[in-house]
């Protein structure tokens, strides 16, 4: 746990964080934003002593962090610096090695974790221990700045912005690695970021500094709904009813699909038809193929062959970690009310409709 109490920081001219209150309980993922310059790094540096506070009491699971070695805060904290900031001269191997040399690992067990951390990240590690950093793409070199943060198993992690500079899709791809990698971890993380999309996706709990001050502390779902001044609401976004679904799991609110095989007799595919506006279409392993329509009946007779819609799945489903936004999407570009759920190999799951969403 971090407790934050009456922290200031000071620098001639300025006041860098203004009596700060707040704590982060274990396991839990706290999201720091604010416009630039509002002190979010400054934060994360006193957490881990790299700066001292002017005044106020830092604490890591009761204890002042003053009263704690040096190598005991390296031991319990990670740090993934803004702007990545790997060595350099250092390969990939010896950039992780770093924490784990200084705390004396034996070197046998320092190599099986750097191989532990590259595969987590879905680096090779063969391919990726004797790669200096300009030899990685953005992506890669954030996964290594990342990994590099957990060598020695910290339980606690603070990252500054350790997805930014990417494109939208890296950086949305290693957001979802990266929730899916903490839900195994449950490290405490403090993660710093000014993009309010991201904040959403990852946080449990979102702080948000202006000036140096804490404006609003609150659950995704709390800010979003009942947003705590005029600064948040602007902050937020005139989106904030899309946003929300962002943080909805399709998982949560999917159903079961009213489905029928290829092979299946017609006149039982006409009968359950007659019964329902679609009806989704599955080859005999139960994968996706395409969609019946009611309408097709007014033209009779009935020929399953030529009144299926076959459908490029990725263009249609969403699987079961896909957000209600996502789904959302999906069916306003395919004109539908209703999206099917899938999952990796394109077995029908179930579905999810608008009528859910607009409930949810
Ligand atoms: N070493 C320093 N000396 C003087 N002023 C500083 C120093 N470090 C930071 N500041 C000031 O403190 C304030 C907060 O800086 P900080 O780096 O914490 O902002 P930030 O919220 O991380 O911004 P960004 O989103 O741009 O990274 C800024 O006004 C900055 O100019
Ligand atoms: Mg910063």
């Amino acid at each position: 746990m971090i407790e934050l109490v009456n922290v200031t920081k000071e620098y001639p001219g300025t006041v860098a964080v203004k009596d700060l209150t707040f704590e982060v309980g274990d396991g839990e993922f706290c999201v720091l934003i604010g416009p630039s310059g509002c002190g979010k790094s400054t934060t994360l540096r006193m957490i881990n002593r790299l700066i001292e506070a002017t005044s106020g009491t830092l604490l890591i699971d009761g204890t002042d962090i003053r009263d704690y070695r040096p190598e005991e805060l390296r031991r319990k904290i990670g740090y993934a610096i803004q702007s990545v900031g790997l060595f350099p001269h250092m390969t990939v191997a010896q950039n992780i090695s770093v924490v784990p040399g200084l705390l004396k690992w034996e070197t046998s067990r320092i190599d099986k974790r750097v191989g532990e951390l590259l595969d987590l990240f879905g680096l090779d590690p063969s391919a990726y221990k004797g790669k200096y950093p300009r030899e990685l793409s953005g992506g890669e070199a954030q996964r290594v700045g990342v990994a590099r943060a957990l060598a020695a198993d910290p339980s606690i992690l603070l990252m500054d912005e350790p997805f930014g500079a990417l494109d939208p899709i890296t950086r949305e791809s290693l957001q979802n690695e990266f929730s899916r990698i903490q839900r195994g971890l449950k490290k405490t993380i403090v993660f710093v970021t000014h993009d309010i999309d991201e904040a959403i996706r990852l946080a449990a709990r979102i702080l948000i500094m202006r000036e140096g001050e804490l404006v609003q502390y609150d659950t995704p779902e709390n800010i979003l709904t009942s947003p705590g001044d005029k600064f948040v609401l602007e902050f937020i976004g005139t989106d904030r009813a899309l946003k929300r679904l962002a943080r909805l799991p399709v998982q949560g609110l999917m159903r079961s699909a009213l489905s029928v095989v290829l092979s299946d007799d017609p006149g039982k595919v006409e009968k359950s038809l007659a019964e329902n506006s679609y009806l989704w279409v599955t080859d005999n392993e139960g994968r996706l193929k395409g969609w019946l329509d009611r309408k097709v009946l007014d033209k009779a007779p009935f020929n399953m062959e030529d009144s299926i819609v076959r459908i490029r799945v990725a263009d249609f489903a969403v699987s079961p970690d896909s957000t209600a936004k996502e789904a959302l999407s999906k069916m306003v570009l395919a004109g539908t009310s209703s999206a099917p759920v899938v999952d990796n190999t394109d077995l029908l799951v179930g579905e999810i409709r608008l009528a859910d969403l607009l409930e949810a």
